[in-house]
């Protein structure tokens, strides 16, 4: 899907979501974030425009795909689709407003860019011949406005808005599972057992960006 349609279709989920408070979160997000443009990182996956936003609907298919596992039958049948749309989509708002473009040098191998460039612009080294270029990139803003973490900030973010149920928050305030800290490796685990949907959108959070997301794009599933 192209960038326009992912918005719609974020919209079109997040307009399903019967929720006191919804319709002002949706405007913060437009008005007041760059969540339809960001990327999704710096480097590792989705590191482009629009990157954010393709990732939190690859994380929703992945989680509601799910729902017809044998395994997962139990934890999903007792699951409204608001919540699962509420925990995919909006898990990395933490993310909104976190990067800033940037520049940087870097090599470059290519051939054609090469055979155009002045001869005293060819390095060489042991890959071969290579030109420095400046190159776009993104990095995280120093000057975060809202620095309180990662899954917490998301759920703050949401709340300020919209009233949360817990196993959302549990789901969203612990969706790196065990990336986070080992010192919460305890309270995870617990979390797990008690909401076993957090696991669930971590692992739909890994599958994303693990199976479906490389550095510049994504598969469709
Ligand atoms: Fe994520």
């Amino acid at each position: 899907m192209n960038h326009k349609e992912n918005i719609q279709r974020f919209q079109y989920l997040m307009n399903t979501v019967q929720r006191e408070g919804k319709y002002e979160l949706m405007r913060y997000i437009s008005e007041k974030t760059d969540f339809y443009f960001a990327p999704a990182s710096t480097n590792f996956h989705l590191a482009c425009e629009g990157g954010l936003l393709q990732h939190s609907l690859n994380v929703y298919n992945c989680l509601v795909s799910k729902k017809n596992i044998a395994i997962w039958k139990k934890v999903f049948d007792g699951m409204s689709d608001e919540s699962l749309i509420i925990m995919s989509l909006l898990h990395d708002l933490c993310k909104a407003n976190f990067y800033i473009k940037s520049y940087k040098n870097q090599k470059t191998y290519d051939s054609n860019k090469i055979a155009a460039a002045q001869k005293r612009d060819i390095k060489h080294d042991e890959l071969g011949d290579y030109l420095w270029e400046t190159v776009e990139r993104y990095q995280i803003n120093d000057d975060d406005q809202i620095p309180l973490g990662h899954g917490e900030k998301s759920c703050l973010i949401i709340q300020g808005f919209m009233k949360l149920r817990m196993n959302e928050v549990m789901a969203i305030r612990w969706h790196m599972g065990f990336s986070e800290d080992k010192s919460q490796y305890y309270a995870i685990g617990s979390a797990m057992e008690k909401y076993p949907i957090v696991l669930a959108l971590y692992e739909a959070d890994l599958e994303a960006s693990k199976l479906l997301e490389d550095v510049f794009g994504s598969k469709e599933i």
